[in-house]
């Protein structure tokens, strides 16, 4: 099965919830970029600092400061054997940055999810999500314990850029950037589209078997 994965798509259309469920299955880590961003501005850190006035106007975050954080993450031990990365890259030139870190293999598989867009603010709009990262919808995939993070127990929060204003201008962004990089990926021969509506399982199969295909 392949290992160097990545997984594009719209705000809210599902890449967090698919990659941590698959990084578990083939034991590789989840990286996201969204997570670590969010972690470093709860953690007030310089980094934090910066990326947050992005973040909360629904903007990218500069490529310098995302490019060096995912580089630094991937060069950890645990990433050594596969990864899933989610949220990055954005653009053309965060592309180039994988692509000098990653050398000649290069990614085995990009995975890009398609979502209408009523569906990503519907899907926006319910989302609950721990400190830790972990995602809940209100209707989709509702944690056992109103309010509750299963996993570790945290009270669930509704996230600062899930706001209907904000998420109108994070779907510009997306399709502002995203034709040039779907292009990029597909030339090389490794981008799959899916189908990512409906229920969660059932987009989470059609991942599983085009990952297992690839
Ligand atoms: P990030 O956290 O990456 O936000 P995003 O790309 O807008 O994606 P989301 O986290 O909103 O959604 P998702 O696709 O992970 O969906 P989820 O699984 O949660 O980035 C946030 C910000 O950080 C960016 O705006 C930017 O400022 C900055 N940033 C991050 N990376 C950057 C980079 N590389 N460069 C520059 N800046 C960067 O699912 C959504 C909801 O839908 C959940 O509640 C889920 O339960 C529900 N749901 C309903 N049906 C389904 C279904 N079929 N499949 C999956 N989920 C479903």
């Amino acid at each position: 099965m392949k290992s160097r994965l990545l997984i594009l798509g719209p705000p809210a259309g599902g890449k967090g919830t698919h990659a941590e469920r698959l990084a578990a299955e083939l034991g590789v880590p989840h990286i996201a970029t969204g997570d670590m961003l969010r972690k470093e501005v709860s953690e007030g850190s310089d980094l934090g600092v910066q990326a947050k006035a992005a973040m909360d106007a629904g903007e990218l975050v500069s490529d310098e400061l995302v490019g060096a954080m995912l580089v630094e993450r991937l060069e950890r031990e645990d990433a050594s054997e596969g990864w899933i990365i989610d949220g990055f890259p954005r653009d053309l030139k965060q592309a180039q940055v994988l692509d000098a870190e990653l050398g000649n293999r290069g990614v085995d598989l990009v995975i890009a999810l398609e979502v209408e867009r009523a569906d990503i603010i519907e899907r926006t709009v319910g989302r609950r999500v721990c400190p830790r990262g972990h995602v809940y919808h209100l209707t989709h995939n509702p944690p056992e314990t109103p309010g509750v993070c299963d996993i570790d127990g945290e009270a669930l929060v509704q996230r600062d850029d899930d706001t209907e204003e904000v998420i109108v201008h994070r779907i510009e962004v997306y399709h502002d950037e995203s034709g040039a990089l779907l292009d990029f990926y597909d030339s090389k021969g490794v981008l799959r589209k899916v189908d990512a509506s409906g229920p969660p399982d059932d987009t989470y199969a059609r991942i599983h078997a085009m990952v297992n295909s690839s």
